[in-house]
């Protein structure tokens, strides 16, 4: 069955190129409208153009319907403006995803704070701002889907990207909560973690492996993550055609006798407190916390 977007009113922040266009074309193909967003600044975030122009001439060329949004993530007002731009001309906002970027790469040593700072500032704070402006009207609507955009430094780490993938696994971390409490509002909330040719990536990998990793290719999968069918929760991956799921994990660990709770107890029960056998998948931290009761209720 094909999957429609018809009726839809969908905002993509940093759609004026790369993962984010990709996304904004294929919304409007299937029916969408929908706010490209995009300050249109260099890779670094310095910078202005009218890159969310072009998207939107090019979703109009298509025969689709779309606005463009020249506000800043990071800036509050910006993001409520574009929120109230749409609900005034189409009725309402349905899809966020949370896409726009920035890199200051420099290992840890060299990394200057305002480096920090504005990466975090732009990813998690800029994420958490757009929901912002967009979850009292989910709420109201009783209809949400919102993507955070997260990436492999942040679930795994990458030389170089401290403030990134920090910025990144706190977006994975944002998911589980607002998906949380958005449930019973029908708000679903999920992270998708990219892989792909764009001017993020162009200097990092070799022509042909940019040229299987197109955008093209994620886009099936954020499409998926904020349909009406989407699931919640969810870290899924998607590059180059592969999609997989990636989870946050408990082991069955040890619960160590009151004469064994000592610095030298945990080295000696090292092998099984990090055992993944029988690991779990917790929903939420009152499943973590309620797993650690049942260990202590059972005694061992
Ligand atoms: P890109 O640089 O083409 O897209 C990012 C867009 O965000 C740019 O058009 C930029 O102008 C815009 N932007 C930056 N700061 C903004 C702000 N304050 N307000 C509004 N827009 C702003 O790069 P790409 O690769 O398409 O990245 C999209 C997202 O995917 C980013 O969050 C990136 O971290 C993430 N990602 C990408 C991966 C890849 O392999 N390309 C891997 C993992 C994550």
């Amino acid at each position: 069955m094909t999957v429609s977007f018809e009726g839809r009113v969908a905002i993509v922040t940093g759609a004026g190129g790369g993962l984010g266009r990709a996304y904004a074309l294929e919304l409007a193909r299937r029916g969408a409208r929908v706010v490209v967003n995009d300050l249109g600044g260099a890779r670094d975030g310095t910078g202005h153009s009218d890159a969310a122009l072009k998207v939107v001439e090019e979703i109009a060329a298509l025969g689709g319907e779309a606005m463009s949004d020249g506000g800043s993530v990071t800036d509050a007002g910006q993001m409520e403006a574009m929120v109230a731009h749409a609900r005034e001309k189409w009725g309402g906002v349905h899809i966020l995803i949370n896409n726009a970027g920035i890199l200051r790469d420099k290992s840890f040593a060299k990394m200057e704070l305002a480096d920090w700072k504005l990466v975090i500032d732009v990813h998690l704070n800029g994420s958490a701002i757009a929901t912002k402006a967009v979850w009292e009207l989910m709420r109201e609507q009783n209809y949400g889907r919102i993507l955070m955009t997260a990436s492999s430094t942040g679930l795994y780490g990458n030389f170089g990207q401290a403030n990134y993938g920090a910025a990144k696994l706190g977006l994975a971390g944002l998911t589980k909560t607002l998906a949380i409490e958005g449930a019973k509002h029908n708000i679903h909330v999920n992270t998708i973690v990219p892989v792909a040719g764009t001017r993020l990536t162009e200097d990092l990998l070799p022509p042909e492996i940019f040229k299987a990793l197109a955008p093209e290719n994620v886009a099936p999968a954020a499409l998926h993550l904020v349909s009406e069918a989407a699931p919640t929760n969810m870290i899924v991956g998607a590059g180059a055609g592969f999609y997989h799921a990636a989870y946050v994990t408990m082991t069955e660990g040890v619960l160590l006798p009151p004469d064994e709770r000592t610095v030298e107890g945990v080295a000696a029960a090292w092998d099984r407190i990090i055992d993944r056998t029988g690991e779990r998948v917790p929903q939420n931290g009152m499943e973590h916390t309620m797993a650690v009761m049942a260990r202590l209720q059972k005694g061992s």
